[in-house]
């Protein structure tokens, strides 16, 4: 996809700045949302990079958010609850879901004024969720994600988020989005590179909850920045999925199926 242009949103995130950063090497004109008065001091510039400030996407009037969208071949979205006490318990408790929602209601929105191409909305999920044709989870698994469900609102926010893209946009509610929902597993905090990683449209038993599958969000960010500006072949083969995004050990590492060469 030649000279594409990205809404991004949650560019400020550890995950959205390096997904911004590939965005630009491949080089998309982003327009990042932020919720700030101005740019973060540690924005790369670019003429490429339109920043969009006091932009708050729950707070925003749909058509506003649709202006945004408009011209746009993707919306990139990878914000989430920060890692505080009140972002794991506080409001907005679904925060992703909204957004994700507004984000989709946008799209289509412009879509179907402008009669034009699908707009391709690729947000950021979690392995923990589950996604129709995965592995079968094993007796513990279910405990612990039950346990988690129960205990951890943002993680049930990614789960209303992958049940509406399945459920609603999915079954054609809204035409003129495609969508893939990336699931990494857990971040690595010790790689700061581009792995060699593993993407697959349905999880494998080998990224099961307690196999050691972590990856960089290095990783994450290639894999979501290239979704974004693929060509039409290779979006074709991701969207409408969940791709589950991890990391193997050397042991495993032969059973690859995308990798940062192929990209
Ligand atoms: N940690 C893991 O192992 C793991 C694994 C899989 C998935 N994930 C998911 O990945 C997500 C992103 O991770 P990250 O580390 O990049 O997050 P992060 O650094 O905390 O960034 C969060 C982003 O969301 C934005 N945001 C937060 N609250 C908002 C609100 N109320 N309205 C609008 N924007 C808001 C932030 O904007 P501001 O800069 O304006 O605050 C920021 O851009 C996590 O939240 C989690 O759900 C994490």
């Amino acid at each position: 996809m030649p000279s594409s242009t990205v809404l991004l949103v949650g560019g400020t995130g550890r995950v959205g700045r390096l997904v911004l950063n590939e965005l630009l090497d491949r080089g998309a004109t982003v327009r990042a949302l932020v919720r700030s008065s101005s740019a973060p001091a540690d924005f790369p510039t670019s003429d490429r990079l339109h920043i969009i400030p006091n932009a708050s996407i729950l707070d925003m009037p749909l058509p506003t958010l649709s202006e945004h969208a408009r011209g746009c071949s993707a919306i990139v979205c990878t914000l989430g609850h920060p890692p505080t006490l009140r972002g794991i318990y506080g409001a907005p408790y679904r925060l992703v879901t909204d957004a994700t929602r507004k984000l989709s209601e946008a799209a289509a929105q412009v879509a179907s004024r402008a009669g034009s191409a699908p707009i391709r909305l690729v947000v950021l999920n979690s392995l923990g969720v589950n996604a129709p044709g995965d592995a079968p989870r094993t007796f513990g698994e279910r405990i612990v994600l039950a346990l988690v469900s129960a205990l951890v609102p943002p993680f049930r926010d990614s789960m209303h988020c992958a049940r509406y893209l399945n459920d609603k946009v999915g079954k054609d509610a809204l035409s003129g989005i495609e969508w893939a929902a990336v699931r990494p597993s857990t971040f690595a905090t010790s790689v700061h590179e581009v792995e060699q990683y593993s993407a697959a449209k349905v999880r494998p038993s080998e990224a099961g909850l307690f196999a050691p599958t972590d990856i960089s969000m290095e990783s994450i960010a290639h894999f979501m920045a290239m979704l974004a500006t693929a060509d039409e072949g290779t979006w074709a083969e991701w969207r409408g999925t969940m791709p589950a995004l991890y990391c193997v050990k050397p042991a495993s590492a032969a059973a690859a199926v995308e990798s940062k060469k192929e990209a």
